[in-house]
């Protein structure tokens, strides 16, 4: 008797143990889960439509084969242009709230984003990793408080501005090549997404692999002028369109690229607990000198319709819980601050931020915490956007060309170009609802409600009128100021002049 009483409470306690044991190791383990390593591709101009996994005329495979085994992003926002997105992406604020909204910022604009608000690689910096940051900036390099090294980054080497030739590096008459501060003369003759590429690569083999990282990689590619080694248009020999054509050719080499970066990680042995972000910073711009496509979305760069706003993205990685699906939450541009940091073990106090924590979401397959997108307040161009679940409201400038444009090489296959009639008001309610398929479903933006739902239109606007009290007034883009001239620093855009 006595002795089964000690039997039983010896297993009793062996068994209280064991679930002690695995109740608490597992969160001990967890607790000490290496920070994850974090690679953030950002691509320039890439339209919905000039990506393999959305368009099979593409050759993307390594793009294609990340995508497809990580997560998709079907309905990923950015804003219609290059620095608002930027800015947003940075700092997880709404470009409207830091005087972003309007569009890039040009080579002799004195101002940049704000230094006084803390960006994602000061934040993850502060978190143990190293950051390093390749490719286009523009957000701004009057004073070096403006430039990447000094928000954050450890590495800096890229461009300052935009629209550099992608063999010279100039931008108009002037070298934007740099080195963290230095200017660099030597790469006379290479082509930017090789020079990228071979950059970032050259970060990871050097990288100290006792710290996580964070790598910004902001391309060039696709972004105007059309310029591609032969290698690449000689891939496309059946597209008639030559600027199509080129433009085809320099997504390609954007995937030789990332490929390179991903075989860099996985020499390195950083693979395994990387976490590769990939995303576009607006739509594509339809018309010559460049020949994206965003079908079958409606409108492009620089619109506040789906076609300029709704990107090309996905992730991938060991640590999302669920992958090898298309996530049809909202997400923003604004919410990888958040999220990124919130991966990286850290957390976000005292800022007002716009965007919010999607991990959870992303990495299981649940409902995106986000139902409300403001796609941007310009109010100095008396323009205005916002989604609240499926409705969506715009209040644009009556533009010229908003088209459905199919990819030049499946035009009169997938569909016809055909463009919006230019709405006198420019107000515009379409319910986003449903399929691509054309039916009742409208995310093509097809049938304006404006009229017929005016109690939705009311809703909305009063929204968008409580967003309107935080808008920082516009940076002043006429401005062209004569210190910046690069003949005052050896011909190089270069910082120190406001
Ligand atoms: C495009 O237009 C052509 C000429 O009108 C027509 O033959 C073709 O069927 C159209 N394509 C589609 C997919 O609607
Ligand atoms: C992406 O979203 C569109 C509707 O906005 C839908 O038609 C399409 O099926 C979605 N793609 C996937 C793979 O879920």
């Amino acid at each position: 008797m006595q002795l089964l009483r000690h039997f039983v409470i010896l297993s009793l306690f062996t068994f209280g143990c064991l679930l002690w044991y695995v109740n608490v190791f597992p969160k001990k383990r967890t607790n000490q889960m290496k920070k994850p390593n974090i690679v953030f591709i950002l691509a320039d101009d890439l339209g919905w439509a000039d990506i393999g996994y959305n368009n099979p005329n593409i050759i993307t495979p390594t793009i294609d084969e990340l995508a497809r085994g990580g997560v998709i992003l079907n309905q990923s926002y950015v804003t219609q242009s290059c620095s608002p997105s930027r800015a947003a992406l940075m700092s997880g604020y709404y470009p409207y709230r830091l005087g972003f909204q309007t569009g890039g910022v040009r080579r002799q604009m004195p101002t940049g984003l704000p230094s006084d608000i803390p960006i994602l690689p000061r934040k993850l910096r502060n978190l143990g990793y190293s950051t390093y940051m390749v490719g286009k900036w523009h957000l701004g390099y009057c004073k070096s408080a403006y430039t990447p090294n000094e928000r954050g980054f450890d590495k800096f080497y890229g461009y300052y501005l935009a629209s550099e030739d992608y063999y010279t590096h100039m931008a108009g008459n002037w070298l934007d090549l740099h080195d963290n501060f230095d200017p660099v003369w030597g790469e006379d003759g290479t082509y930017s997404t090789y020079l990228f590429s071979n950059k970032a690569v050259e970060f990871i083999d050097h990288h100290d692999k006792a710290k996580p990282f964070f790598m910004y990689l902001a391309y060039q590619s696709i972004h105007e002028p059309l310029q591609v080694p032969d290698k690449y248009f000689d891939m496309y020999p059946s597209v008639k369109n030559e600027m199509r054509r080129t433009l085809m050719g320099m997504a390609t080499a954007l995937d030789d690229g990332i490929k390179q970066v991903v075989s860099a990680l996985k020499r390195n042995g950083l693979w395994e607990n990387t976490l590769l972000v990939f995303s576009s910073d607006n739509g594509a711009p339809t018309l010559p000198p460049h020949q994206g496509s965003n079908w079958p979305l409606l409108g492009q760069k620089h619109q506040l319709f789906e076609g300029g706003t709704r990107a090309v993205g996905f992730i991938h990685g060991n640590m999302l819980q669920k992958t090898g699906y298309t996530y049809n939450g909202m997400i923003h541009i604004v919410d990888w601050y958040p999220t990124l940091l919130s991966v990286a073990g850290g957390k976000i106090r005292d800022q007002e931020i716009d965007g919010v924590d999607v991990w959870k979401a992303l990495s299981t397959n649940s409902l995106s915490p986000r139902n409300e997108i403001v796609y941007n307040i310009i109010s100095e161009q008396g323009e205005a956007a916002i989604r609240i679940g499926n409705f969506k409201f715009m209040n644009v400038l009556p533009y010229t060309d908003v088209c459905w444009d199919p990819p030049p090489e499946a035009e009169g296959k997938w569909g016809n170009k055909t463009c919006l009639k230019q709405n006198e008001n420019g107000v515009y309610l379409f319910n986003l609802k449903g399929d691509f398929i054309p039916s009742t479903d409208d995310p093509l933006e097809h049938k304006n409600l404006a009229d017929i739902m005016p109690n939705k239109v009311r809703e909305l606007t009063r929204r968008l009128e409580e967003k309107y009290e935080k808008v920082v007034p516009a940076f002043d883009r006429s401005y062209h100021d004569p210190e910046a001239n690069p003949n005052n620093f050896g011909g190089v855009w270069s910082t120190g002049w406001c």
